[in-house]
């Protein structure tokens, strides 16, 4: 890993920007890309298919497979390809469609100049053609397309393609460098999953996001079989759902195992705890969260576009309420009122926003680190009578907000669902 410390000056280089931000000639690109090869350079993921079918299944499930076209990546795109006059293109197309900016398909923005191969997000010819990481973030990663594929084995072969062992493959860098995003204009964290990672106490251990991230779920760590038929029997194959928080876009799109698969992830990674205080009409609870099985903060990622908060609930023996904090209203929005998780910038103009592009430094941060723990204190007021009290407390998650899908298809918008995360309960005696 040494050759990545001398290399992390090389964006400055190739970057058009000022420190005023988008003042300056907008047409410029913010990002050039830095490697091109031929089109056609990197081979589609349905040659992989008749060898590595399981895998190949695995992938064409996983967000890497829709990261071009998710329609929901597409509309915050282009969105910021209308505010920035184009600026954004080639930055967000180097992670979300790699092997298009690589191969010199982007631009046009709309990808009308893609192939089959582009179109198909982050394959598996992209990967598996990595021979470096130069840079830690805004993918630095070094491509060697051809008929060499770089993995975590080196020792099988394959009467297709070469191999060769890569220790990348098996590092959380791998990732990272995709997997952390910095503003290229001002250098503000927009998604610090690999940094937040590192300085933790997972890094410490040798926990890498393929621990969790590369196997068939929470609390399984191995899959055994093989990687292709042809190849040799192994105690644990890479598993490639990629599986993250994204049970709402894999729904949409009608994959229900992986959705399931990401509701169970949300679910692995906190817990709560309650503490109670009645004083006669007054009460006071507290709320401990524990991040207790992700490898950095809960939420992690495009956190300014995702919404994790608390949901309070006190009810009486009659089961009325007689407080309610984070709960969903007719819109299906959410009590502005209550805890929230998140992340938000602050633009040029001192406002918050969720819009990456105008981020000039981080306006609003509450997450739990990983093995760390959040506490909020509610002070309730509980009616006259002197009855028993029940409270109910959940962590909720939702992928988008209903205010953006609003935005973005007004009338005709889905409706997020609210997945749970965690939920306890506690009576409240007299
Ligand atoms: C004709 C069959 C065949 C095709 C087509 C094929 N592979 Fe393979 N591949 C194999 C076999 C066999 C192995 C060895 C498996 C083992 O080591 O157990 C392998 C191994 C691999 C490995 C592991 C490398 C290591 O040792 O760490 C990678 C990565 C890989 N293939 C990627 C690809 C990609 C990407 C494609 C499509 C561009 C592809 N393969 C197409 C048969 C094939
Ligand atoms: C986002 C990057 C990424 C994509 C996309 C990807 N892979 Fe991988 N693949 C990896 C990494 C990283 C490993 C090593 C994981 C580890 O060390 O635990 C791996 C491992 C493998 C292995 C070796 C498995 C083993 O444990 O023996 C094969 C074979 C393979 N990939 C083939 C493919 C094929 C075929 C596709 C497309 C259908 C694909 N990969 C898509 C990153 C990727
Ligand atoms: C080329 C850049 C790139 C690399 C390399 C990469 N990722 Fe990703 N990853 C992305 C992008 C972009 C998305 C979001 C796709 C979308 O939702 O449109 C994503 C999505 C994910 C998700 C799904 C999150 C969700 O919300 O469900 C997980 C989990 C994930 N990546 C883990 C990994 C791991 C683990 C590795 C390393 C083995 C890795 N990624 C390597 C770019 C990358
Ligand atoms: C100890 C296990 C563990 C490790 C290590 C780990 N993760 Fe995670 N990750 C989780 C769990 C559990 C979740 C679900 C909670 C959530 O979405 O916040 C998650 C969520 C995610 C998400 C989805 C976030 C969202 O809600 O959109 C991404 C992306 C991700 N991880 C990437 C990574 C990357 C990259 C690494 C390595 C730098 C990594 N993870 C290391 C367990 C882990
Ligand atoms: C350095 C790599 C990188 C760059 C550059 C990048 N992204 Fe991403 N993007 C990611 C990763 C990694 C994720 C997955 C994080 C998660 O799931 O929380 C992601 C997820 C997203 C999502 C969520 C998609 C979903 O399915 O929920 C949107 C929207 C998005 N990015 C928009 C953009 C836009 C717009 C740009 C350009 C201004 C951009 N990204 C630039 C890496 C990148």
């Amino acid at each position: 890993m040494k050759k990545l410390i001398g290399c992390i000056g090389l964006i400055i280089s190739v970057c058009v920007f000022s420190s005023s931000g988008f003042a300056v000639s907008l047409d410029n690109q913010l990002v050039v890309e830095e490697q091109q090869f031929a089109a056609g350079a990197f081979e589609g993921p349905g040659t992989c298919l008749g060898c590595h079918h399981e895998i190949h299944t695995q992938w064409s499930h996983s967000m890497h497979a829709y990261a071009w076209q998710n329609r929901w990546y597409q509309d915050d795109y282009r969105l910021a390809h209308r505010e920035t006059a184009g600026a954004t293109d080639v930055l967000c197309g180097a992670c979300h469609a790699p092997i298009a900016a690589r191969t010199g398909q982007l631009p046009p923005h709309d990808g009308s100049a893609f192939d089959a191969t582009a179109r198909q997000g982050i394959s598996c010819d992209f990967c598996h053609t990595v021979s470096d990481v130069n840079r830690l973030y805004n993918m630095g990663h070094v491509s060697s397309p051809g008929n060499l594929k770089y993995g975590n084995r080196g020792d099988g072969s394959s009467p297709y393609h070469g191999v060769k062992y890569s220790a990348v493959h098996r590092s959380a860098e791998f990732c990272g460098s995709c997997h952390n995003v910095k503003h290229p204009a001002g250098g503000t964290a927009i998604i610090d999953t690999y940094d937040d990672w590192k300085s933790g106490p997972y890094a410490e251990q040798g926990i890498t996001c393929q621990h969790c991230h590369m196997t068939p779920g929470p609390g399984q760590g191995v899959n055994p079989g093989k990687s292709s038929p042809m190849g040799m029997e192994r105690s644990n194959v890479a598993f490639h759902g990629f599986v993250g928080g994204s049970s709402f876009a894999q729904r949409k799109m009608g994959n229900e195992a992986q959705a399931q698969m990401a509701e169970e992830m949300l679910r692995a990674a906190a817990e709560l705890e309650l503490e109670a205080k009645r004083d006669g009409e007054s009460l006071s609870l507290t709320v401990h969260v524990d991040n207790v099985g992700a490898g950095h903060k809960i939420p992690t990622g495009v956190t300014y576009i995702r919404k994790m908060w608390l949901e309070v609930k006190v009810e009486d023996e009659q089961g009325n309420t007689v407080y309610h904090s984070g709960s969903v209203d007719a819109k299906n929005h959410v009590d502005p009122e209550a805890v929230f998780y998140r992340l938000l910038f602050e633009d040029g103009e001192g406002n918050l926003t969720g819009k990456s592009w105008r981020a000039v430094g981080i306006g609003y941060d509450r997450r739990i680190p990983a093995n760390g723990r959040d506490s909020e204190t509610y002070a309730i007021r509980l009616p006259a009578e002197q009855g028993v009290y029940e409270t109910t407390v959940r962590l909720m998650y939702r992928s988008f907000s209903q205010e953006s899908l609003d935005f973005h298809d007004g009338a005709d918008a889905p409706r997020i669902e609210s997945v749970e995360m965690a939920r306890s309960t506690l009576r409240i005696p007299q």
